[in-house]
């Protein structure tokens, strides 16, 4: 059989074409054929599906069976995500622990010392924070003038009397947990970020 040369060109420019269009490029990821061959399903989360049928439909096993992508052999009752071990306590990023209440009280809490290193990129940002959070009730030198307070009343004087001598936990305490008139603030600015108030209101506010 005789083909014409335009036959030919639309062949190859169309096999060209279909190949080019599968390959990635740019924000398009491109198209896989059958994908399952290349890439490994992971177990789903939070799920754990036990019943076999519900994953026959991945199934590449001969016998067509599920593989349980939603629940993990090697875990008690097939979970997905082991629970952590008895008594450890999550860190953060930074290898900060968590601060509860239960474990430090007011006076307990003055032991606990900054974990955060003081430099001035420390020192810089507890300064926005301080006047972000504290500046409107404690004033922006720490004199307990700032507007909000007005309203309130009987905000503490930071570079006054007995809280000049106020050890950092305990700082780190009251902006956690609030005390007497000021409310917590633990919901709003992470422990991190409150131990750098802290860092900036022992070497700045309260500098003598
Ligand atoms: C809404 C107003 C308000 C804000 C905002 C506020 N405070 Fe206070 N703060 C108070 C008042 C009122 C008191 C006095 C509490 C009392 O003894 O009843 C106080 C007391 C304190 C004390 C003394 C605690 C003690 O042992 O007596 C410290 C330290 C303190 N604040 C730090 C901060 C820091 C740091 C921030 C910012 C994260 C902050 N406060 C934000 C109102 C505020």
């Amino acid at each position: 059989m005789k083909l014409k040369l335009s036959t030919y060109i639309v062949a190859t420019f169309g096999a060209a074409f279909g190949l080019a269009s599968c390959s990635a490029s740019g924000d398009f990821p491109g198209l896989e054929y059958a994908p399952q061959m290349y890439h490994s399903v992971a177990y789903e989360p939070l799920t754990q599906i036990t019943d076999e049928d519900e994953g026959s439909w991945l199934s590449s096993r001969e016998d067509g069976k599920g593989e349980f992508y939603n629940s993990n052999p090697n875990n008690p009752h097939g979970m997905n995500m082991r629970e952590p071990a008895p008594n450890t306590v999550p860190r953060n990023n930074r290898g900060l622990l968590p601060y509860r209440k239960s474990v430090a009280d007011l006076e307990g809490a003055a032991g606990v010392e900054n974990p955060i290193e003081l430099n001035d990129e420390v020192m810089s940002q507890g300064q926005q924070l301080y006047i972000q959070y504290c500046a409107t009730c404690h004033g922006s030198q720490g004199e307990g003038d700032g507007k909000a307070g007005e309203v309130i009343g009987g905000v503490a004087n930071l570079k006054g009397g007995a809280y000049i001598d106020l050890p950092e936990g305990h700082i780190f305490h009251v902006i956690t947990h609030g005390k007497g008139r000021m409310g917590a603030h633990a919901s709003q600015i992470s422990i991190e970020r409150r131990w750098k108030i802290v860092h900036y209101v022992k070497q700045e506010i309260q500098k003598q």
